[in-house]
Formats: C-alpha cells, sequence, structure tokens
C-alpha cells in the first residue's frame, strides 16, 4: 500500500496499443462489485464469497462513486490536496475498497495462444489481480495501460477475473491532479490473445524531409525470431517490404508523400504481418525539430492555439466515450483550436486516433502530480526520491510506448506541478534516448535544465512580452539557466483560466504570440468544466462542484473552469477565443483592405472569402473576395465597394471565410472567421434639434406625479412610473455593481497557492475586485434623494448614495427633458474623494421593467455578451434575442450578458408596445453598453447554483456607461490596467419613447 513501487507481478513491458487482428475478448459488462468503506475491515481474497447473492453489480468500465449513485461513497474534489492525511503513511481505516469479479467464459481456441494478456487502460488508484485464485500482480498508474501476463492462469471454460481496487495508495502521491478522485476501474478490461509469432512490439517513426517532399518509415519491431518474416505494407504508397530476419529492419524511403499536419491531417494505413498477427498503423509523415528557439513541424514554426483537456464527463467521469470525444474534438476544430495538451495524463487510447484524423498538435502528459506536497514545503516529494525512481520511469515508459505511434503527438510532457528532481530529469532523458524526434516539455523544470522548451502557465502579458524579447526572461534566474532558458522556445501550457465569466484580454497575448517569433502560443486553462450530475434534496437535478457531496476537504467552484460547459453550452469565452485565434483576419492596411492568412501550412483555398458591406446594420451590398495569400503571409486586396457619399448613416465592411468544401468536422460553409473593419465608423451624433423646432413640453406637476412629456415621474422620489402608457416597476437608480465573476472573487484556491510562496515568480496576492468592492462599501449603498426639482424646461432629480457606515459617496443627477415624443433622460454621476483601492465594476443606471419584455432588438456590438477585454467574438450590427437569451446561465450565478458600444435598443412587450432607447456617445467618444437580466446583481450573488436563483417576475434593464473588464483572477492574472474602470465621474444621454 505505502509501496512506491509501479506494480508488481506478471506486469509486462510497456508497448504500443495496437489494433491487431489476433483475437481479443473485451471484458466490458457486469461484473460482480462489492463495496468496503474501509481497507481495514474487507476481507482477504480468500474470504470473497462464492455466492454471487452476497454481491451487487457494477458495469465496468466506471466509478464506483458515480455508478452507485451514492451507495459506495461520493466523489471529493480538490485541486491538489491530498483528501487524505500526508504522512506518509496510506490510510487503511479510511480507505474505501471495491472488490470486483468477473466470469470469463473462453473456447477451446484460447488454449491454442502461445501467451495470454490482460489489459487493463486505467484503473483508480491501485489494484491486484487475481485469475482463478492465482495471484496475477499489482497494477498502478491510474491513467496508465498495463498489462499482464495469465497465460499461465488462464484456461478454456469458465475463469474467474478478481481484482481489488483501492481508492488511496501510494499512486495517489503523485496523482493529485486538479480534478476530481474518482475510483475504479474506468477504462477497459480486455483479455488479448498473443498467438505464436506475434509481435511484441511495433513502431513506425514516419518523418518528413521537407525539401524532398519526401517520407521516411523507421520502424521499430520488437519480435520473437519466429515473427519473421514480417511485412510492412502501405498500398496508398505502393509499398511492400519483407523482412526476412530482424537484422533486416531498417528505414524505408517512402518517396513523395503528403505531409501530416494539424491543418492538413493526411494519414496513410499501414500494416505489419507476422506469422502470428497482422497489426494496423496510421502514418503521419512529419518531423518535429527545435532550432534555436523555434518550434517547428516539417521545417516550419508552428503556433500552439490549444486547450487543456481534460477526460470528464458530467454522469460517467472519466469513463470515455469514442463519440462524445469525436463530437467535442469536431467542436474544437470548429472554433479553430488546433492543440491539445492531454493535462495531466495520457487520455484513453483513441482519443489520439482522433487527434490524429482531426488533426491536432498534441503534447501527450504523463499521469503525475505531486503538487500536494507544496503544502509540506516539498518536505518528501517523490519527484526527488530515489525511492520512487522506478516507478517515475514506468509512468513515463508506459506513457510514450503506448502512444509513440500518433502523428499528432509532437512533445511528450513529463508531468505537471511535480516540482523538479531527478526522477524528473531521468525521465527525460529516458525519452531523449527513446524518441529524439520529439521533444520534452515539462513547466517544472524552470531553469531549463532537462527540458527543450520554455513553459510557463498564467504569466502574465507583461512577462510574455518580455519573453518574446531577446534579451529578457521572465523571471529571476541563475545566469547559466537564463542562458538555456533564452535558447528556447517558449510556449504558455496554461493560460486564460476559463472560469465563469472570462477570460478577459485573450486578443492581448495572441498579439504577443504572433508578435514574437519565439513565442509558440499556449494552451487555454481548460477545455470543459468538470461539473457532475447531483441530486438536491427536493429532488432537483443540477451540476455539481466540490462541496456538494459533503466532502470533508475540498476546493469547491474551482473545479468549473471550461470553455464548454458540462452541460454541453459553450461559454462565451469559447466563442471569443475561436475569433481570436481564426486562421483568417481581414484589417485595414495603410492603404486599404488586408488579408491575413495566419496558418502555418495551408494556403486559402480550403475557404470561401465574402465581403458584406451593412448601412446601419443592414446589408447593402455583398460579393466574393479573390485572395491568395500563403501560410503566414497577408495580401491585400481591391478595396470591394466604396459606400455612396457621407449619408449619416454607419457603414462597417465584414470578412467572412468559409469551408469551401465539407471537412471531416464541419460542412461547406462553415464559418471559420469573421472580421469587421469600420468604412464610416458612426455618422455624426444626431444634431441637437434647433431651438425654434424643439417642442420642449414644461414639466408639470399634478400633486405626487410630475410630468415630463410622456413621461410621469414620482414626485417625491423622481423615480420613473411610466412613459407613454408603458409602466415601469422601479428606477432608474445608479447602479455600480455587478455580481461578481469567478474572475472578479479571485480564488481563494490561488491566494493560497501565491502565499506559499514555494514559486518566487508569481506575485504575492492582492486582494481581489470582489474583496476590494465590499470594503470599498459598494455592497452597502444607501441612495437619498436630495431634490427633485421641476424647473421650466426640465426637471432635475439629485440623489446622493453614501456608503453606510463611511463619507464617501456618490452624487448622480438626472435631468429629464422632452423633445416632442420623446424623453430625453441626462445622467451625470460624481464620485466624492475617498474612493480608493477600489475599482468599481461598472457606472450605469438600472431600469425595472414587468416581466412581460419580451425581445430586444439592438444595434451594437453583438449577438453574444462582450466586455471591455471580451469583445472579439462581436461584430456591430443590428441583433434581436428573447430576454432569456440575452443571459448567460454560468454555472455559478454571476454577471453575465453586457453588450457594448449600444447605437439604440428597442424592448417589445407582450402587448406589443416598444420601448426605444437611443444613446450616444459619451464625450471620450465610448457608446454605453447594456444588459436585459431577470435577477439583480446581489440576487444573482446569493445564488450557489442555477437552480437557487429565486423566480423572478421583473426585467432589469441596465444602460452602462462604462464597464469593468474581467481578466482572469480566478488563476493570477487580473484585469489588465487598459481594462479596469476606475471611480470616475460620466455623464451620458438617453432618448427614451414609446413605439
Ligand atoms: C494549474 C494546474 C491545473 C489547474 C489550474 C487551475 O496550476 O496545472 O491543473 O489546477 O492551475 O485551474
Amino acid at each position: 500500500m505505502d509501496d512506491p513501487s509501479p506494480g508488481s507481478g506478471a506486469r509486462t513491458p510497456a508497448r504500443a496499443w495496437l489494433p491487431t487482428d489476433a483475437p481479443s475478448s473485451d471484458l466490458s459488462g457486469e461484473w460482480l462489485f462489492r463495496w468496503h468503506p474501509s481497507l481495514s475491515k474487507a476481507p482477504d481474497h480468500e474470504e470473497w464469497p462464492d455466492d454471487e447473492g452476497e454481491w451487487d453489480r457494477l458495469p465496468v468500465p466506471s466509478h464506483w462513486v458515480l455508478a452507485g449513485g451514492g451507495r459506495y461513497g461520493r466523489p471529493i474534489y480538490t485541486t491538489r490536496r491530498f483528501p487524505i492525511p500526508v504522512t506518509g503513511r496510506v490510510p487503511r481505516d479510511d480507505n474505501p475498497t471495491g472488490d470486483h469479479r468477473r466470469f470469463v467464459d473462453l473456447d477451446e481456441s484460447w488454449a491454442a495462444h502461445e501467451r495470454v494478456l490482460l489489459r487493463f487502460d486505467g484503473v483508480e488508484s491501485r489494484y491486484r489481480v487475481w485469475l482463478n485464485g492465482a495471484e496475477i500482480g499489482i497494477g498502478a498508474g491510474s491513467r496508465l495501460v498495463q498489462e499482464f501476463d495469465v497465460t499461465s492462469a488462464v484456461r478454456p471454460g469458465r475463469n474467474v477475473l478478481d481484482v481489488r481496487v483501492h481508492q488511496w495508495s501510494s499512486s495517489t502521491w503523485v496523482e493529485a491532479q486538479d480534478q476530481w478522485w474518482l475510483p475504479g476501474i474506468f477504462r477497459e478490461v480486455t483479455l488479448l490473445a498473443r498467438p505464436a509469432g506475434a509481435l511484441d512490439d511495433v513502431w513506425l517513426d514516419a518523418g518528413f524531409d521537407h525539401q524532398a517532399g519526401a517520407g521516411t518509415i523507421t520502424p521499430w519491431l520488437t519480435a520473437p525470431a519466429a515473427a519473421y518474416p514480417v511485412r510492412l505494407r502501405v498500398e496508398a504508397l505502393g509499398l511492400d517490404v519483407c523482412w526476412e530476419q530482424p537484422e533486416d529492419v531498417a528505414p524505408i524511403a517512402a518517396g513523395q508523400v503528403k505531409p501530416w499536419t494539424a491543418e492538413t491531417p493526411v494519414l496513410y494505413e499501414a500494416t505489419v504481418a507476422s506469422a502470428g498477427e497482422t497489426v494496423r498503423v496510421r502514418l503521419g509523415f512529419r518531423t518535429v525539430r527545435i532550432r534555436g528557439d523555434r518550434f517547428e513541424v516539417n521545417g516550419r514554426p508552428i503556433a500552439f492555439r490549444g486547450v487543456n483537456r481534460h477526460e470528464i464527463h458530467r454522469d460517467r467521469g472519466r469513463v470515455f466515450d469514442v463519440e462524445d470525444a469525436r463530437r467535442d474534438l469536431v467542436r474544437m476544430k470548429r472554433h479553430n483550436i488546433n492543440a491539445i495538451r492531454t493535462s495531466h495524463y495520457p487520455p484513453h487510447p483513441r482519443l489520439l486516433d482522433l487527434a490524429d484524423e482531426l488533426g491536432f498538435w498534441v503534447i501527450d502528459e504523463c499521469d503525475l502530480e505531486s503538487q500536494g506536497f507544496e503544502d509540506v514545503g516539498w518536505a518528501d516529494n517523490p519527484s526527488d526520491d530515489p525511492a520512487w525512481s522506478a516507478a517515475y520511469l514506468d509512468r513515463i515508459r508506459r506513457t510514450v510506448e503506448r502512444d509513440k505511434n500518433h502523428p499528432s503527438v509532437v512533445m511528450w510532457s513529463l508531468g505537471n506541478e511535480s516540482y523538479t528532481g531527478r526522477n524528473l530529469a531521468a525521465n527525460a532523458a529516458w525519452v531523449r534516448g527513446r524518441d529524439p524526434g520529439r521533444p520534452v516539455h515539462y513547466e517544472g523544470d524552470l531553469l531549463g535544465e532537462y527540458t527543450d522548451v520554455h513553459s510557463r502557465m498564467y504569466a502574465t502579458p507583461d512577462e510574455l512580452r518580455r519573453l518574446g524579447e531577446d534579451d529578457a526572461i521572465s523571471h529571476d534566474l541563475p545566469p547559466g539557466a537564463q542562458a538555456r532558458v533564452r535558447s528556447m522556445p517558449v510556449i504558455l501550457c496554461e493560460y486564460a483560466h476559463a472560469m465563469g465569466n472570462g477570460p478577459g484580454a485573450l486578443h492581448v497575448y495572441e498579439e504577443l504570440f504572433d508578435r514574437y517569433p519565439r513565442l509558440h502560443g499556449g494552451f487555454v486553462w481548460e477545455w470543459r468544466d468538470h461539473a457532475l450530475t447531483a441530486t438536491a434534496d427536493d429532488g432537483t437535478t443540477f451540476l455539481a462542484y466540490g462541496g456538494d457531496f459533503g466532502e470533508r476537504v475540498t476546493d469547491g467552484v474551482f473545479v468549473i473552469d471550461g470553455l464548454l460547459g458540462a452541460d454541453e453550452v459553450p461559454s462565451p469565452g469559447l466563442a471569443e477565443f475561436a475569433r481570436v485565434i481564426q486562421p483568417v483576419r481581414a484589417r485595414l492596411g495603410e492603404d486599404g483592405l488586408v488579408v491575413e492568412n495566419r496558418q502555418d501550412f495551408a494556403d486559402l483555398s480550403a475557404f470561401t472569402l465574402r465581403w458584406r458591406l451593412e448601412r446601419d446594420g443592414e446589408l447593402w451590398k455583398d460579393g466574393l473576395l479573390e485572395v491568395r495569400a500563403a501560410a503566414r503571409s497577408a495580401a491585400r486586396v481591391p478595396w470591394p465597394v466604396d459606400p455612396p457619399a457621407a449619408d449619416g448613416a454607419e457603414w462597417w465592411l465584414t470578412v467572412t471565410a468559409q469551408l469551401a468544401a465539407p471537412a471531416p468536422w464541419a460542412p461547406a460553409g462553415h464559418e471559420v472567421a469573421r472580421s469587421q473593419v469600420p468604412v464610416r465608423p458612426r455618422g455624426p451624433e444626431r444634431a441637437p434639434v434647433a431651438s425654434a423646432q424643439v417642442t420642449r413640453a414644461t414639466p408639470s406637476r399634478d400633486r405626487d406625479v410630475v410630468r415630463v412629456g410622456t413621461a410621469q415621474l414620482d414626485a417625491r422620489t423622481g423615480r420613473l412610473l411610466r412613459i407613454g402608457g408603458f409602466e415601469m416597476l422601479d428606477g432608474p437608480a445608479l447602479e455600480l455593481y455587478r455580481a461578481p465573476t469567478d474572475n472578479d472573487r479571485g480564488s481563494s484556491v490561488v491566494d493560497y497557492l501565491l502565499s506559499g510562496a514555494a514559486e518566487p515568480r508569481q506575485p504575492a496576492p492582492t486582494p481581489s475586485a470582489a474583496q476590494r468592492w465590499r470594503k470599498a462599501g459598494l455592497t452597502r449603498l444607501a441612495p437619498d434623494v436630495l431634490a427633485v426639482d421641476v424647473g421650466a424646461d426640465a426637471v432635475e432629480v439629485h440623489t446622493r448614495v453614501g456608503v453606510i457606515g463611511a463619507a464617501h459617496h456618490v452624487d448622480i443627477r438626472f435631468r429629464w427633458w422632452a423633445e416632442g415624443d420623446e424623453v430625453v433622460l441626462r445622467t451625470s454621476v460624481e464620485p466624492s474623494l475617498g474612493w480608493t483601492g477600489t475599482s468599481w465594476p461598472r457606472i450605469g443606471l438600472r431600469l425595472t421593467l414587468p416581466d412581460d419584455v419580451r425581445t430586444a432588438e439592438w444595434f451594437g456590438l453583438g449577438p453574444g455578451e462582450t466586455y471591455p477585454d471580451s469583445r472579439e467574438a462581436a461584430t456591430v450590427g443590428k441583433w434581436r434575442s428573447d430576454v432569456d437569451g440575452l443571459a448567460t446561465p454560468y454555472l455559478i450565478p454571476q454577471e453575465n450578458g453586457h453588450r457594448s458600444e449600444l447605437r439604440w435598443l428597442e424592448l417589445a412587450r407582450a402587448d406589443g408596445r416598444v420601448l426605444r432607447v437611443e444613446t450616444r456617445a459619451m464625450a471620450d467618444g465610448t457608446l454605453p453598453g447594456f444588459a436585459l437580466q431577470r435577477w439583480t446583481p446581489a440576487e444573482l450573488e446569493a445564488a450557489a447554483h442555477r437552480h437557487e436563483l429565486p423566480p423572478s417576475d421583473r426585467t432589469h434593464l441596465h444602460v452602462d456607461a462604462y464597464h469593468h473588464g474581467l481578466g482572469s483572477r480566478s488563476c493570477i492574472v487580473d484585469v489588465l490596467p487598459e481594462h479596469q474602470l476606475l471611480p470616475r465621474s460620466a455623464s451620458w444621454q438617453l432618448r427614451l419613447s414609446i413605439r
């Protein structure tokens, strides 16, 4: 149990996971199962009951904490903390253990095979195997494949396979990845026949000479003499090679081939036939090389536009489903993602088949993370402990050997967050010896002592800029290390923490990746939320996070940080990322329209480029663009058409790129890119109506009501009661607050990590935005109406919004007047002194309407939500949505649905009446934004899950002069200074009318 060895017994050496025509038997299905909450109380194997009635039934593969519906313990979430004491001893008393039994009926033919292997593709965490009562061995490495030789124990007829799985074991110390702890046999178990003369291992290393356009195949075979002659065939290349004996096996010139890249994933089917079996390998010809500080494939630098991918599903946990996985990868391709880091373990082997087919650069990561030791000052960290060296080596071997045939894998990663030490260095050395064709990655090797790329996580744009410059590096390093690190390509193995509303500033990173050749892109953290389906006491099914299963130790919501929701709904962050990394981009160059091909290999022939010119959001003319541009180049394009002479309207040119032909991941016509170029951005603001023409109705007061044109205000509070018979429930009121996003809240987990200071390169924690807002009093504002003045041509309402218990405050003045049928509202906000040390979430007003507002139509940025540092996915246009469609239901309720740069908005009520709100640019040129919400910020903030939001009987319209950025502070990088909103005065004007 405490033994750090990689396992024992009849384990066989690691090898490739190969499709073969040799017989096999998939043992998936219903198994007998007995769960013991405590290993100390679990019976020894001899005492396992024979009576099937004493066993439960459990599907395999599965996690017993999920498949058992709560009968066999529940999931636990920690980011990296161990959920068990770190005393060096694995608990016995509190160590849930699952005993599994499967009857395997085999016909006589199995007796004919030379050997029979039993393969486990993934078991969490350590397990002991018996076949027909004989102990076979112990397996470790939860996300690693392990085969056992069961030849001596297996027999024709009925076999009894027993497996005991422990939730906690020595493996726990090196498997503390940020995810749910989910014990069980969660990947397939297979019985493999190994006929006489079978191949033990095959590696066809397919290289590409980009100068000659030629492929080479370097074969590596492990096979007994009886396997020969062995024949390699690649039909599409007319290759048919026969090796009579092991000595004949040698590299083969494959002639002219189409290379494999993530953009052009060309695969060639190969078969290798021995005396005993025929295996299939798909070849992708490509050569990976680091040249200086460039990461090249087939002679060209590449940019990783990637995501970190965990294997997780809301119901199945880490149990793999190939169709779901394909759907996920297709979704990635459709969002322009070209790379995957398999955080933080090798994925199910079929995933890599999909990556080969669809085209992704993959960093294949070893199943290793020991970060929990950081909490004890890295004392006894396995990475530097000789007692662990065999286990470390075993883990990396089983990663590399299993996956070496995949062209998509362009880099091996030693693991994640396991500090540094000799075992990692030894693993790197082993990888280099075994596979010189793929660089070695490990973010924890800060000094560049044993890895090939300098990898960072959550670097700020500032640090990234310094990394990009030749003469600077990110943090204080000893001189020798500086030189080494400077000579390496740089990647961000994690950046842009996609938790809740965010991440902000993706475009800032992309711009730096584009600018500095040394920077090769990065991997957003992370692809998917890890929420699990759970049922509340009242029977409501909901998506759960840490703590929802009553864990004693948990890191809560930190597991909900994906671009894609657990309910398969993409977050606006995914749309933003897709646009930021799009392969084609149009922009206004100095002398006209420029189209950039941002791909690394392909020209633009896969795409149809179109333009459309819009006048005030309405199509005026459109057409096709003829553009030729090689990879990583830009072309100037003739300007398609000029708008007519200035007419006060807004003109925008939109350029899109669509798939010209169907791809395996999207139909023809799928839009891969969209850019917008201002032609005549905004017409002159509506000229003030000449005073002679103005029919400024004189406001009148009738007891409690003041009338300003069609508007009626409460004479004491200044509240807008109705406008043109369209009644209002509340407001306008100053709104400075927003329901904190996960990024606003920052993360206690991250603060805790940073305060540990074990990683000196990271800044000391500063209070999160939400903490500052609370401290500054934004959650305890108390408005007080100072005056409602009815003047000759306007009504002025002056309100002082104080902070309970403090002297600083904000003055807000509404000035109302009527121009014909329209009512104009000018709002001025003026903060007092004393608002120090805080940003403001927004400066805006809130107007509360009844809940029968049905649709919103607007002219501005859309269709999705936008914030100052996340607005690339949006374009200026005329958009329409129902109220619910405007909201993003983040799993943890928080600020959402803001849309920037509003020109006008029309809200239609059920009875057909329409409230129209027109904005105008403020003095600094900024246009206000809007949001329509069913809940107030306070209501959103109070709910910990979507289903906890109270029923709503109103619609809140926010019009914000300014809004704060999003940032990515849930993991370190806060809103950048240029996207922050600091307390300031503001003044903006709205024109309201009823249609
Ligand atoms: C990184 C870690 C990831 C994840 C992320 C935050 O430090 O490598 O596994 O925990 O932070 O979500």
